[in-house]
């Protein structure tokens, strides 16, 4: 019998890329993560292990050293894909601190794609979001509606990310791609094994709200509700990190197996359900039954108003639809806050 597939998978030991590397294992994909730890603990992979019974590989690697990337290539043969999550991601340190932002995401995207084209490895799924609509005039939103200039360096590498793909592909390098653009996930695995673990006061809404649940936080700021919206918060379509995870296996398989129509297929990841903030508050209130401090302020500079995704074409094409309820999401997110990290 044949070697499993490998998948590289970039990043592998933070919030996203660690449950994506459970769902590959629990779907018979062998998985090597590279990660340099910067955002992330170690201790992640026996979260891992505990749930698959199996321990990926590992690298302490940053994509910044191309010679570090071709090592971990050439002592993993049978590498057939990379999922690529490596990045820094908050929003508000961007704005304070571009060049590193633009320097890191841009030049590991750089390195990685080189690398991938020396060591004859053709498939990338790439790790975007739907950040790169800015507000949509019309919703739910398509992978057809029109991109608007990025609010924050962060959202900026995003999409200038997923130009260095498209046109590196459409060079005629021997590489192709899936383009996911994540909104916004939320939770944990129900094991509550692996989750979420911000560092410092955290800036997304469900770990601060959980954070908030268990004392940690005085209270939750819900950021305006002088917005057009039914209730006058903003809307968001929460995902499950579970069922975003498992759109990466699919992503996965779709390129292994030559599926693809074209050399880069971008797909919408979310739940097509629009959520408002307040509703969240109340629907995280009603499954755990504790009680959540909270105050109206003024609105987050660079909010969006609401969005939520069309993901049609993730159903019918990659066949992934999101599967895990609002409920079940946000239990498992408190589940693993009471469990007090790693
Ligand atoms: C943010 C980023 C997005 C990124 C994503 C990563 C911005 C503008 N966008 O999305 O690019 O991909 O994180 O997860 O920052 N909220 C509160 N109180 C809080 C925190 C949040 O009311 O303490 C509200 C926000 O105003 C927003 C919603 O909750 O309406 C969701 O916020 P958040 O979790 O930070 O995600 P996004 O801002 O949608």
């Amino acid at each position: 019998m044949n070697n499993p597939s490998q998948i590289l998978v970039t990043g592998g030991t933070g919030y996203i890329g660690s449950h994506t590397a459970v769902e590959l294992q629990q779907a018979g994909f062998e998985v090597v993560i590279v990660d340099n730890l910067s955002n992330s603990s170690i201790g992640v992979l026996d979260g891992i292990a505990r749930i698959t019974g199996r321990r990926p590989h590992f690298a302490q690697v940053d994509c910044l050293d191309i010679d570090g990337l071709h090592r971990v290539f050439k002592e993993h043969p049978d590498i057939r894909a990379v999922i690529h999550f490596a990045a820094y991601k908050s929003v508000g340190e961007s704005v304070q601190q571009p060049l590193l932002y633009y320097r890191n995401n841009l030049q590991s995207l750089l390195n990685l794609l080189e690398v991938m084209i020396t060591q004859h490895v053709p498939n990338l799924v790439f790790s975007s979001s739907c950040t790169v609509y800015g507000q949509p005039e019309v919703l739910p939103v398509t992978e057809n509606a029109s991109t608007q200039p990025a609010a924050s360096p962060y959202g900026n590498t995003k999409q200038i990310s997923e130009e260095i793909i498209y046109d590196t592909v459409h060079s005629g390098a021997p590489v192709k791609s899936i383009l996911l653009r994540y909104f916004n996930p939320i939770g944990a695995h129900p094991s509550a094994e692996i989750g979420e673990l911000p560092l410092g006061v955290p800036q997304n809404l469900v770990p601060f709200i959980t954070q908030t649940a268990i004392g940690i936080r005085e209270k939750l700021r819900v950021f305006g509700n002088d917005y057009k919206t039914p209730d006058g918060s903003c809307i968001r379509d929460y995902i499950s990190v579970v069922d975003l995870a498992k759109a990466h296996v699919a992503a996965c398989r779709r390129l292994l197996n030559n599926l693809s129509t074209d050399k880069v297929e971008v797909f919408n990841i979310g739940t097509g359900k629009g959520l408002s903030v307040l509703e969240l508050i109340h629907v995280f209130r009603e499954v755990t039954g504790v009680a959540l401090p909270y105050e109206i302020v003024g609105r987050r500079e660079g909010d969006i108003e609401q969005i939520w995704a069309d993901p049609h074409k993730a159903n019918t094409v990659l066949g992934w639809t999101a599967k895990e309820s609002i409920d079940d999401t946000l239990r498992s997110a408190w589940k693993w806050e009471q469990k007090d990290g790693l």
